[in-house]
């Protein structure tokens, strides 16, 4: 009787025994969103006449008086309480229709959506999810959220049967903060979607993501807790690609060449894809699949091939930072200081132009090509990879004095050192003057050599007459 009367109902269905709330209601939205949420109407405005919280629950058509409980007279505060401002909640009351799936390009056909899952008038509305008939599953739903088998009643996000986050067994700790306060499942691949995000009191509205701050979404797991990698250990460090830096500036729609210096999780990973794979340099591996970029050339690519791609988002033609290193010809785009037209440069967009490095420690040949990673990447044994911390300037591997005058000692140099035998450039197998200047004079590989390469933008020819 709460909802229905046989009688004197509201003049709409189902025999409705409640006024409508007449609330104003902020909707859903985001930049992202292809669909118009407008005021809640149809079934959502009817639970909305007690769960918004603004109507006594005992306010019924069928009786003159409101009806009194013992503790309470509207929806208490707490999560049966949506209130008027709908955006955190998962959209409802909209068109969801063969046009939306074209514009969206990741839900399912609603034509071809299984029959538990029901639109009202083409309209997606709260009893799209809840039956609030049947408590089958928990909370009314109409499908078991495990696994999200609900939310994958509608959408299919792009690469994400194969997703770590959908196929990962392992569970919490139980080492505070909670990963899973909404749902009773203990697994990441049982918690699927709802891992990161909430259909209602979503903490960050955009996108119904758990949390307001972007990386407190990944860290939460990846924290030492849950995943296997702590990258949260990792970004204690004092070089690093500072994600707690940046609030609110990253927006999935932002131009794929980045141009207001920012950094977050989601620049280079994609989490509805990122999975355990490794590949061959400079092939994007595993965790960074999905992700958009920019080519050698240039060009946007979405998503990437190649993993140096992704880099050029922020360091290429709009770069975050200068070099570190004042060369008398600056260059601080680091695609052009990769470009495989230049005179010299390190193999990472492609096979390197000396076809004599007699100083490469095998398997490494004059073929090889390698990644940005394997020189920026947090520095330590067992480490995860990326390029996520270090203890070293510029987030590097291992350690690289750029400065002269230190006594010589193989530690100074290490990171060149794990691809170049020491002893190789210490017996001057190329340079006949290498050991002299470097242990001799105490001069640094960086004061003749620049780590990236030489753009062919760089080079100074002189013609000098005799
Ligand atoms: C007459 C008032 C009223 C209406 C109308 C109403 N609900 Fe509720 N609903 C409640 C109350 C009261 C609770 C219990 C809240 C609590 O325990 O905090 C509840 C709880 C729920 C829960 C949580 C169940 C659980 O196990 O905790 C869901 C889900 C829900 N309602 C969905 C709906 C949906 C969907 C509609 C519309 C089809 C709807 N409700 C309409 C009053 C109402
Ligand atoms: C896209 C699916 C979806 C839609 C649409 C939806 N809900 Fe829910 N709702 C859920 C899921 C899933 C849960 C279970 C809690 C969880 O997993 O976080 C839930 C939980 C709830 C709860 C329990 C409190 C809570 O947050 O746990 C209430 C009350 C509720 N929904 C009401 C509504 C109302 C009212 C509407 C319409 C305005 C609505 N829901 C629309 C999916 C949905
Ligand atoms: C009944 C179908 C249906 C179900 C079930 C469903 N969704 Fe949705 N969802 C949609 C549609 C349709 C949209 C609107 C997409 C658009 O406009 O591009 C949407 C929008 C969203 C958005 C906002 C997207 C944006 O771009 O801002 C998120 C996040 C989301 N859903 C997550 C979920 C999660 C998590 C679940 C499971 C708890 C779920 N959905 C269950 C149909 C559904
Ligand atoms: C590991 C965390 C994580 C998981 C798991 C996850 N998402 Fe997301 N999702 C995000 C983040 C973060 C964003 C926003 C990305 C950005 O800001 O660039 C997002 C964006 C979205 C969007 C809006 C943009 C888009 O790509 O369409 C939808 C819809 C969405 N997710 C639905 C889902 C569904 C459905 C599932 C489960 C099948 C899911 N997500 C699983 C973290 C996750
Ligand atoms: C609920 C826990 C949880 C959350 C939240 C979470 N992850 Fe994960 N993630 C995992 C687990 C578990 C794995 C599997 C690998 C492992 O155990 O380390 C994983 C794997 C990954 C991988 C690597 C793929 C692999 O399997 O090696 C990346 C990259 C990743 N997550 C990024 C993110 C990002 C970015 C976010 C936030 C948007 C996020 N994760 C949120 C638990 C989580
Ligand atoms: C979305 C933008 C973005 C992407 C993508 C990105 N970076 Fe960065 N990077 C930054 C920002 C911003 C900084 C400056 C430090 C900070 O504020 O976190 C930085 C700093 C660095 C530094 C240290 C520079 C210095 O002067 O100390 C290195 C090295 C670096 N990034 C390498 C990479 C590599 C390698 C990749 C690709 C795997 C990459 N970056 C992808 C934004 C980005
Ligand atoms: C062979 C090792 C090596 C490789 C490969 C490498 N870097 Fe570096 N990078 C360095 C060293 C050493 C420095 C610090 C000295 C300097 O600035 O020249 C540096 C500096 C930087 C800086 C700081 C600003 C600057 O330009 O000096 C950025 C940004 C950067 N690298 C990005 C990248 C990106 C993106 C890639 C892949 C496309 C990459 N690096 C590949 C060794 C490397
Ligand atoms: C600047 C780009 C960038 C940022 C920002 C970034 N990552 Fe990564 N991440 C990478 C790259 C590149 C890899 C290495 C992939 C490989 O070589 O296997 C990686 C690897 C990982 C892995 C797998 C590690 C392993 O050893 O298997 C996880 C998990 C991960 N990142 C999570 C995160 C989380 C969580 C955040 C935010 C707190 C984050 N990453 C921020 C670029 C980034
Ligand atoms: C991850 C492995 C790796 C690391 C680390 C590395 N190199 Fe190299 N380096 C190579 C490879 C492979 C080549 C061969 C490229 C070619 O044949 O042109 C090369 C070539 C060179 C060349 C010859 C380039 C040319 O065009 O003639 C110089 C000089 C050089 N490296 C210096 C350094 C210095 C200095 C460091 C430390 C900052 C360093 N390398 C770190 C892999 C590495
Ligand atoms: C005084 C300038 C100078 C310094 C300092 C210097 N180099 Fe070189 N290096 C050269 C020159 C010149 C060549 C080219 C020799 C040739 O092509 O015959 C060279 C060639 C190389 C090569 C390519 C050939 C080979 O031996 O495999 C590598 C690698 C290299 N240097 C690494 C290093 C490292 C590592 C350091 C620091 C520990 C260093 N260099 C310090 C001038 C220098």
């Amino acid at each position: 009787m709460f909802c229905h009367t046989a009688h004197n109902s509201k003049p709409s269905s189902p025999l409705w025994n409640r006024n409508d709330a007449g609330s104003i209601y902020t909707p859903y939205s985001s930049s992202t969103l292809k669909a118009l949420p407008g005021q809640p109407s149809g079934s959502s405005i009817l639970c909305l006449s007690c769960h918004d919280g603004t109507v006594a629950l005992g306010s019924v058509l069928s009786s003159s008086s409101i009806i009194s409980f013992a503790n309470t007279v509207n929806m208490p505060a707490g999560p049966s309480n949506l209130s008027t401002d709908l955006r955190n909640d998962h959209p409802v009351s909209f068109v969801y229709d063969a046009a939306l799936t074209t514009a969206n390009g990741q839900l399912i056909n609603p034509a071809g959506l299984p029959s538990e899952i029901k639109l009202e008038n083409d309209q997606l509305q709260c009893t799209s999810c809840h039956d609030p008939h049947k408590n089958l599953y928990t909370d009314f739903l109409v499908a078991s959220s495990q696994y999200s088998n609900l939310c994958n009643a509608c959408h299919q996000q792009t690469s994400w049967a194969t997703s770590s986050h959908n196929t990962s067994t392992r569970t919490w700790n139980n080492i505070s903060p909670n990963p899973w306060t909404t749902t009773p499942w203990t697994t990441v691949a049982e918690n699927a979607c709802e891992n990161c995000h909430s259909p209602h009191n979503a903490g960050e509205p955009k996108r119904l993501l758990k949390y307001q701050t972007e990386e407190d979404n990944c860290l939460v797991c990846h924290n030492g807790n849950v995943a296997t990698k702590n990258i949260q250990a990792e970004l204690t460090k004092t070089y690093k690609h500072n994600v707690f830096g940046y609030t609110g500036t990253h927006d999935p729609t932002e131009a794929t060449a980045v141009s207001t210096r920012h950094v977050e999780c989601v620049d280079c990973h994609n989490p509805h894809a990122a999975k355990a794979l490794s590949a061959v340099a400079p092939a994007v591996r595993g965790p960074n699949v999905g992700v958009a970029g920019i080519n050698q050339s240039g060009i946007v690519v979405k998503p990437v091939a190649y993993e140096y791609e992704i880099c050029y988002r922020c360091h290429s033609d709009n770069p975050v930072n200068s070099s570190t290193t004042p060369r008398i010809l600056i260059q601080n785009n680091v695609r052009m200081e990769f470009a495989t037209s230049n005179p010299s440069y390190h193999p990472v967009a492609g096979i390197g132009v000396n076809t004599s490095v007699p100083s490469l420690i095998s398997p490494l040949t004059v073929n090889s090509v390698i990644y940005c990673t394997d020189c920026h990447a947090s520095n330590g044994a067992g480490a995860p990879a990326g390029p996520h911390g270090s203890i070293y300037p510029q987030i590097l591997k291992a350690q690289y004095l750029l400065t002269d005058n230190t006594v010589y000692s193989v530690s100074n140099f290490q990171l060149c050192y794990s691809c170049h035998s020491s002893a190789s450039i210490m017996a001057n197998a190329s340079f006949k003057e290498h050991n002299k200047h470097i242990n001799d004079k105490r001069t640094s590989c960086n004061t003749c050599h620049d780590s990236h390469g030489i753009s062919s933008l760089q080079e100074m020819r002189q013609t000098i007459a005799i």
